[in-house]
C-alpha cells in the first residue's frame, strides 16, 4: 500500500512511547526528501509508563497494536527510544590499531570503570566519531550505556504488538535528527535554537548551535498537573479530560478557569528552564524557541511566550516541508506535528546507514 513497505530500511516506523501516549511515525524517503505516510497517535492509561518506565508491558504493546491499526499499514518492524535520562554516555579516546572485535572488547573494560551497574545488566553502544586531532594512533569514540532492563522493556513491548523492534535508539539523538526540518528558516550556523518539549509528566529543553545540542536539561513538569486538575474540579475522568483537551472540545468555563492560569504555569515553567541555560555558561541570547510535546498546543502559549521572554517563539513543525500522503487529516496533523517530533526523528533512523 505505502511505497516504504518495498525498502527494507524505509520500512522502519518511529515509536515514541510516551508517558501519556504512543506515537507512530511512518515515513517514506524519495530524491527530494521525506513524505509523511501515516501517523498515530493512541492514549497509554495513566500508570502504563512512569518516568520513562514502562510499568505495565501489556497495556503499552495493546497501544502499539491499537497504533499499527490506526495508521493503516502492514508495519513489521520499529525504531524506538530509550530517554536520555536513562542512559549514561561518555567520549574516549581508543587506539585505531583494534579490530572491531577487540574494539568491543576494550569498550567493556572502559564501560565498567564508570557504568554504576554490573555489566552484564549494562546494554552498551558505541560509536567511532573519527580520529583524534594531530594524534595518528586514537580515534574519538562515542560510548552509550543502559540498563539492559530498559531497553528490553521496549523490546518486549513492541514484540507483543507483533513488530520487530530493530533498533533502540536515545530521544536526543531523535530530537536532533528532527533539527534541520524544525529549524528551516534558521539556517544560520551560529545562531541558538531552543526547542523545548512540554510533555505529560516532563518538560525538556535542548539547545542548538548548527545542527548539535550545546545544552539539555529535564525537569518534572507537564500536562498531568492541568488533567488532574480538571479531573478533580469537574468530575470528569482522566480520559474524558485527555480526550478533550486533544479535539479543543472543552467547556469555556474550564478554559478559564484553569486552562488559562495554567498556560501562565507553563510559561513561567519554560521562563525558568531558559534561567537555567542562561545561567549554566557563557551562552549569549537564544535567537528562537520552538515549542514541542502536546501540553505546548495550549492555545495562545507560543504568543504568551514570545511576549514575556522577548525571543521569537513558534510551534515545532518537523513535516512543515514533507510532502504528506493524501490519506492523512491535514487538519489534526496541524494540532498533533509538534507532538510527534521523536517519533518522527525515530522514523529518519530507519533510512541511516
Ligand atoms: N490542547 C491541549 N491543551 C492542553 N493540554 C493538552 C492539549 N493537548 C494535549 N495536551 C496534554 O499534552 C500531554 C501529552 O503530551 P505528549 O503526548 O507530548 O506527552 P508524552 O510524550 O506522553 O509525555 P512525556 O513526554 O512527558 O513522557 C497530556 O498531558 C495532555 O493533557
Ligand atoms: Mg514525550
Amino acid at each position: 500500500m505505502f511505497g516504504f513497505l518495498g525498502n527494507k530500511s524505509g520500512s522502519l516506523v518511529g515509536l515514541d512511547i510516551g508517558s501519556s501516549s504512543v506515537k507512530l511515525v511512518a515515513l517514506s524517503k524519495s530524491g527530494k526528501g521525506f513524505t509523511l505516510e501515516a501517523y498515530a497517535v493512541v492514549t497509554l492509561p495513566p500508570s502504563a509508563v512512569i518516568d520513562g518506565n514502562i510499568q505495565d508491558v501489556a497495556e503499552v504493546g495493546y497501544a502499539i497494536e491499537k497504533a499499527v491499526k490506526v495508521a493503516g499499514g502492514k508495519m513489521s518492524a520499529a525504531v524506538s527510544a530509550v530517554p536520555s535520562s536513562a542512559v549514561i554516555t561518555k567520549r574516549i579516546e581508543m587506539s585505531n590499531a583494534f579490530t572491531e572485535f577487540e574494539l568491543e572488547d576494550q569498550i567493556k573494560v572502559e564501560a565498567d570503570q564508570f557504568i554504576p551497574y554490573p555489566l552484564d545488566e549494562v546494554a552498551i553502544d558505541f560509536e567511532v566519531l573519527g580520529p583524534v586531532e594531530n594524534n595518528d594512533s586514537l580515534d574519538k569514540v562515542l560510548l552509550v550505556a543502559c540498563r539492559k532492563d530498559d531497553v528490553e522493556q521496549r523490546e518486549d513491548a513492541i514484540n507483543s504488538a507483533g513488530l520487530k523492534c530493530e533498533i533502540v535508539d536515545v530521544d536526543t539523538y531523535a530530537v536532533e535528527r528532527t533539527f534541520p526540518l524544525v529549524s528551516a528558516d534558521h539556517m544560520d550556523e551560529e545562531a541558538l535554537i531552543g526547542i523545548v518539549d512540554i510533555g505529560a509528566a516532563t518538560l525538556t529543553l535542548n539547545v542548538f548551535r548548527g545542527a548539535e545540542i550545546v545544552y539539555s536539561r529535564e525537569q518534572a513538569f507537564g500536562g498531568n498537573d492541568l488533567t488532574n486538575s480538571i479531573h478533580q474540579q469537574y468530575g470528569m475522568s482522566i480520559e474524558e479530560v485527555e480526550q478533550s483537551l486533544r479535539l479543543d472540545d472543552i467547556s469555556s468555563e474550564i478554559q478559564e478557569m484553569v486552562v488559562l492560569p495554567f498556560r501562565s504555569t507553563v510559561a513561567q515553567q519554560v521562563s525558568r528552564s531558559l534561567q537555567f541555560f542562561y545561567s549554566s555558561g557563557a551562552h549569549s541570547e537564544l535567537n528562537a524557541l520552538y515549542l514541542s510535546g502536546g501540553t505546548s498546543t495550549i492555545e495562545g502559549l507560543a504568543d504568551q511566550l514570545e511576549e514575556d521572554i522577548g525571543i521569537p517563539t513558534r510551534m515545532a513543525n518537523p513535516f512543515v516541508d514533507m510532502t504528506v500522503n493524501s490519506r492523512v487529516n491535514r487538519s489534526r496533523l496541524e494540532r498533533d506535528a509538534p507532538s510527534l517530533i521523536k517519533a518522527c526523528g525515530l522514523a529518519m533512523r530507519g533510512f541511516e546507514e
